[in-house]
Parts: structure tokens; sequence; C-alpha cells
């Protein structure tokens, strides 16, 4: 495995490639969840290269950005071990006066987007960035960052690049707590208390598994769940998974997506609810969200 820190080395290496490219950008502090993005990629391609870069500029002026975990020895071995061919590790990617943005719109708007502004311009540039300089086969990402998936795979169909997204699930902990990076920040006694985010989605799977499909009702579920262990909820929504936008009643598929604070630590998580298709519906061949 090479592992390279400039783009001229990155470009010269990539170009040394024959057949296809799997990507997995990250941030490092990496854990089984990465592993799993690393793995899947080494399976479907000839060649997986990894990126370690804490992007500055998706973490607002109060976020934890100079705080984040970095320990680069230890993701160095789980991306060799995972079957990584390059790791590319930029001090900086961007200029002093950087001035090119991307925003991805409708996708960015609520959730994360209307929480965290200017999060996902941040994460769309540092990604489009990475695209031009790894010009991947195929980029992986996790579920569990649902909306971040969402976005990134719109922003690859409406700017052409020419590589296919590929959304992995969640992995968890034996006992539910969805992987993290800011896991390593919660207190045992926080680490006990996030459980209740895992347990309260599929407290809303049961529910909707029963034939709950009242939005209204499966939200004040969660509300009152989260509410009783966690410091803070942020949200704790059911949105239209196509688009993310905003229904009463649950008749395609739904994300249950919940984001709240444990401590100082925030951490998200989401479940994807698909009721049975009607007759209709197959026979019109309704289209299934990619
Ligand atoms: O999910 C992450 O770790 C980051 O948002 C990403 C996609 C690597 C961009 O910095």
């Amino acid at each position: 495995m090479k592992v390279v820190s400039d783009k001229v080395s990155l470009r010269k290496a990539r170009a040394s490639f024959k057949g296809t490219v799997g990507f997995v950008p990250t941030m490092g502090a990496l854990h089984a969840g990465h592993a799993s993005l690393v793995e899947r990629s080494a399976r479907d391609n000839d060649r997986t290269v990894v990126s370690i870069f804490v992007n500055p500029t998706q973490f607002g002026p109060k976020e934890d950005f100079s705080k984040y975990p970095r320990t680069l020895e230890a993701d160095l071995a789980l991306c060799r071990k995972a079957g990584a061919d390059l790791v590319y590790t930029p001090a900086t990617l961007y200029d002093k006066d950087h001035q090119t943005w991307i925003d991805v719109e409708n996708v960015a708007a609520p959730l994360c987007g209307e929480r965290r502004p200017g999060h996902f311009r941040g994460v769309a540039t540092v990604v489009a960035k990475f695209f031009n300089l790894v010009q991947p086969t195929r980029v992986y990402f996790g579920q569990k960052d649902a909306q971040q998936a969402m976005l990134l795979t719109t922003m690859a169909r409406e700017l052409d690049f020419p590589l296919e997204v590929i959304t992995c699930p969640t992995v968890r902990e034996a006992d539910g707590l969805a992987m993290s990076s800011r896991n390593r920040y919660l207190s045992p006694d926080e680490r006990k208390r996030a459980l209740v985010i895992s347990r309260t989605l599929h407290a809303v799977q049961t529910l909707f598994d029963k034939g709950e499909r009242d939005v209204d009702k499966l939200e004040s579920v969660m509300e009152s769940a989260l509410g009783a262990e966690v410091d803070r909820v942020d949200y704790a929504e059911i949105r239209r998974w196509r688009d993310l936008g905003e229904i009463k009643m649950i008749e395609e598929p739904v994300l249950a997506t919940i984001a709240v604070f444990v401590g100082n630590t925030r951490l998200i998580d989401n479940i994807v609810l698909t009721p049975k298709r009607g007759k209709l519906a197959s026979r019109q061949g309704a289209k299934r969200p990619a």
C-alpha cells in the first residue's frame, strides 16, 4: 500500500492503475464502518484508493474541527488490512483565497443542512475535488450519513462525474450503536445513553411493521423516547426517501432520521422504512429510489 500526500504523486500513482478504481473518501479516525467500505471497494474493483483529510470547510465555527480525532498510524493499518492500494493524506487542499463552491440546493436544505449551515457546501466541494484528483470508477459512502450520500449521488449525476456512487449499510456495534468517529468522544455514561438512538429507530420500525403510517405519531414517539435520555434532540423526523420532502402519511419509502446531542457530541443515525408495494404500483413500474 502506497501513501502519498501531494497532488503530483497522487496523479502519478493513479495513472499507473489499470482497470477499475474504487474510492473511499474519509476524514480519518477510521473504524469498522470505514473498513467495510474499503473491503467492499477492494472486492468490486481492481484498485482501491482511500483519502484521509479532515476537511475544514465542512465544519461550522463552533464545531469540533480542531479537536476532531487524528489517528493516522492506526488509520493506515486499517486501510492496509482492509485492502487499500493507495492512501492520499493531503495536508491541505485549498488555496488561501479559495472561492469556488458547490451547492446542491434542495437535498442540502433540510435536516443536517438546516442545522449546520455551510456543512454540505464544504462536503460537496471537497468531494468534487477528490473526484477530479482520484478519477474513480466507483465511490463508496455509508448509509449512516444518508443525507450526505443522497447529496453526493445527486452532485455526481448532475455534474456528470463519470462514476458510480454506492451507498453501503450502516455498521453497528454489538449493542446497536451506529459506528462513528465521534463515538470516541463519549464518556461511559454518554455511551450508555446514546443507545437510545438505535433503540428508538428499532421501536419506529416495529410500529411501522404493525401498520402505523402516521408521521406525526411516529415522530412524537421518537421525540419522547430520545428526550428522556439525550441532552438535546436536534431533529427526529420522517422524510420521503427519494427527495427528503415532508409528508403526513407513509405511502412510499421514507427515512426515519435522528440527530441528537449526548453531552457535547452530535450523533446521527437513520433507517429506511419501505411499505410493501401495492399491485397497481408494481404493475405501473413505480421507480425505486436510488
Ligand atoms: O463522511 C465524511 O467523512 C466526510 O464528510 C467526507 C465525505 C470524507 C468529506 O470530507
